[in-house]
Formats: C-alpha cells, structure tokens, sequence
C-alpha cells in the first residue's frame, strides 16, 4: 500500500517513483525509461518546457514524440478541448460534429487524401494502411525498410531495431509474442537503395500488396529521386505505395512529406499532430482504396474492417482541428524550419568547437546528435556510429535539464523562445566538456 504523501518523508517526486516501481514495468511508459538518477515525472507543461513534481523545468526537444509542434498547452488548443468538454468529450458509433469538421480539414491538407478513416494511434494507421492494401489488391506481402518504425503492431515489428545487416529480404522479428507465420509476409530492403527495392519488388511482385516508407526515416533523409523511384516501382509492378507519415505529417509541411518531396502515395498513415496531443491518427488515400472499409460493404471479400471505441474521439479531433488552424497560418513552416536550421548550426559549431567527431544530423524540425563523418543514408550507417557516446552526450543534456530522449529522433518547437536556445547551447557546450573529461 502506498502511504498518503503527507505521511512519508519521501519527496513528492521520491514517493511517485516509489509507487511506479511496483505498478508499472521498469517504471517507464512504453518502451522508454530515463537512469534512475536523471528521471522525473511531469506534473504540468507549458509552451516548450516540462515542469516536474519537483518543480525543475526542462527545455523540452522530445515534444510528446512530435505530437506537441505548437508546444504544450497552446491556447488555441486549450480552448478548442475546453468548449469541445463541455458539449461532448465521447461519442461512439454515430459521428460527430468535430471529428467531421477534422475530416475536412484532412483531405483538403493531404495530397493523397480523397478520403480518409479515423483511428486512435499512429500505430493503428498503419496497420490499417497495410489491411486496405491486402484487401484491394488481394495479395498478402507488404515491403519495409530496414530501422523504419510503423508502430506497435505485430506487422510492424520486423527489422525496426535490427542490430546488424538483415539477410535482405528476410524480415527479423524485433519482439517476443511475434506470431512466427507472419515472418514470410514482411519482406525488408535497406533505406535509399533502389536497386535492392526493385530487386525484391521484381520477384516478389505477385504477392506483393504494398511498399510501406518513411518518408524520413527515423533521421535519415531519403536521397534525391528515392521516393520518385518508389513511386515508379511501385506503378510498374502493380504495387501500392504506404507513406508512414504519421512523424513527417504536417510536421515537414502543411502536407506532409508528400509535399515535401513531391511525391504522392496511394494510402499513408497519420497520428501525433492530427490530433493536438490528443488521441487521434487516420489512414488517407484514394476513394477507390478507402471505400473498402466502407461499413455498408461489410461481408464482402474485399471489405477492410476498421472499428475503434475512440476512433474520431471528439476531444481530439477538436484538438487536432485548432492545431491545424494555426500551423496552416502562411509561413508557419518556413519560420519553423529556419529557425530549427539556424539552431543546428549553431550546435553544430559547439560541437566542433569541441572537437567531438559528431554532427547534428536532420533537417526541417527533426534532428539528432550522430557521432559519424557524413549525414546517414540507411540503418547500417546508424549501427556504425559511436551509439555510446552519443548516449552520453545526451544524459549530459538532459542532467543539465534538456530533454531529450538517449539517442532518438528529437523535435523542434515553434514555441522555444530565443532565452531556451541559449540555455540549450550552453548546456551542449558544458556537456561536450564533460563527454571530452
Ligand atoms: C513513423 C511512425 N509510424 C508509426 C508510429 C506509431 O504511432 P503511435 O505511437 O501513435 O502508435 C510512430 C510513433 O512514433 C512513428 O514514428
């Protein structure tokens, strides 16, 4: 039994901890959990920073995994959930008023989108994104790429954490409870080689539903004519195209990565901003594909089922609706982009001040300290990297009250004020001290 807080000499983020330990495996959430000396627990969030119960503020880069590109809280977003609270926080079955106005709002924003169907999760996204391609092509394999992450769902986890090169286009299972018939249906090619997609595209064409990318995968951007050669792949074989943009939409640009690099998929999977920081992803694509999960359809063959208790959740579909009010402002991306680029720069010249063989590797929002000569073009470059000094370059930020997560993909915000960047150098600067002692 835990002791109320005011009977133990605990303090109040001590006591907390003391009771994650005995409810939550490994104290953490999810596959994340922080050195027991550097963790904390959030009590509240404002703009670009992480207040935690013991009141310490951190700068925060990790942005609720990219949900958060306004930041936390912003008022826009505050108030939509506030009025949409008190007219109807869950709605099931029949639609709403709010999850309509989102879909709107979605297909007018997505390049691909004639349509598009409401899910709770990213992860579910693209599960579902990989469903409709069987059930309109009829066939049952679907082709990822090495170190690409679609979520939690057993499709997705094959080859997203491999360790060493795969035996191409030999998936690996990457969890325990991974039923092993599934192996055969997931093939795995290595980011930014289209000889070796086509390769495995050409022989495995007739069982083959869909190539499923990120059109940034993790850091790494694709190379020039990467996506465009999927794209021709994929026409030319009879194979549909998945972009996961569940991280890249509306972060890269209003459209996503299909705006981005100009490249339209036939279906793609969405999570994190479409719904504000609230629970919310959806799968866009052609009418022709998202009809199959049209529920006047069901018991046909070909029909995809898709059903969630929160699926089109009002509160989130009206938190997703205000953030894309005001990230579709016009140049909303320009000055985000610019002035994460700027800041890189800017860490870039700390580190080489240093003399540390790292780089800040990313472009647009999304950005990363890799110890490596060049920029990253698949997952073995990232294997290659010195992961451990990374590691300590990033728990060195985070003692010092920067939040990042140990050598993830992290964010930035339109919300970090000029003060948070100079801290943020600053703390860079005397971690890089530590690292070199
Ligand atoms: C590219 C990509 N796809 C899918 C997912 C899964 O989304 P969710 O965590 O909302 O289930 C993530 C999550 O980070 C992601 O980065």
């Amino acid at each position: 039994m835990a002791l109320p807080l005011e009977q133990n000499d605990l303090d109040p983020q001590a006591h907390l901890y003391a009771i994650a330990e005995r409810t939550l495996p490994g104290a953490g959430l999810g596959g994340y959990s922080l050195p027991k000396d550097l963790r904390f627990a959030v009590s509240a969030a404002e703009g670009a920073h992480l207040i935690c119960t013991q009141g310490r503020r951190y700068i925060d880069f990790v942005g609720g995994a990219g949900a958060n590109i306004l930041g936390a809280n912003h008022p826009e977003v505050v108030a939509a959930i506030q009025a949409q609270a008190a007219k109807a926080i869950h709605v099931f079955g029949t639609l709403n008023e709010a999850a309509i106005l989102l879909s709107e709002k979605l297909v007018a924003a997505i390049p691909c989108a004639e349509k598009i169907c409401f899910t709770s999760t990213g992860s579910e996204a693209t599960a579902y994104a990989l469903r409709i391609a069987r059930a309109f092509t009829g066939k049952d394999k679907v082709l990822k790429f090495e170190g690409a992450y679609h979520g939690n769902h057993d499709y997705a986890s094959f080859s997203q954490f491999p360790t060493a090169a795969a035996n191409y286009p030999q998936a690996t299972a990457d969890s325990g409870g991974v039923p092993r018939a599934l192996q055969d249906t997931m093939l795995v090619a290595p980011y930014n080689d289209l000889e070796a997609v086509e390769q495995i595209v050409a022989a495995e064409a007739e069982d083959l539903a869909a190539i499923v990318v990120e059109p940034v995968q993790r850091v790494i951007f694709p190379q020039q004519g990467f996506l465009a050669g999927l794209r021709r792949l994929a026409d030319a074989y009879g194979v549909l195209l998945i972009f996961d943009e569940v991280v890249t939409g509306f972060r890269l640009a209003y459209g996503g990565g299909q705006e981005y690099f100009g490249v339209t998929p036939d279906l793609a999977s969405f999570g994190k901003i479409v719904g504000g920081g609230g629970p919310l992803g959806c799968v866009a694509g052609r009418a022709e594909m998202l009809e199959r999960t049209n529920p006047r359809n069901k018991g046909r063959p070909d029909y995809a089922y898709i059903n969630g208790t929160l699926h089109g959740n009002p509160l989130a579909a009206a938190a997703g609706a205000a953030t894309l009010d005001v990230i579709a402002q016009p140049g909303f991306y320009e000055h985000l982009n610019q002035k994460a680029e700027t800041f890189y720069a800017a860490m870039q010249a700390v580190l080489d001040r240093h003399g540390l063989p790292a780089r800040v590797t990313g472009r647009a929002s999304l950005w990363q300290f890799l110890f490596a000569a060049e920029d990253p073009k698949n997952q073995l470059d990232i294997l290659a990297a010195d992961q451990a000094s990374a590691r300590k370059l990033d728990l060195a930020l985070l003692k010092r009250g920067i939040y990042v997560l140990p050598t993830v993909r992290r964010f930035f915000s339109g919300v970090l004020s000029e003060e948070d960047l100079e801290t943020t150098l600053a703390a860079l600067d005397q971690a890089c001290q530590e690292l070199r002692a």
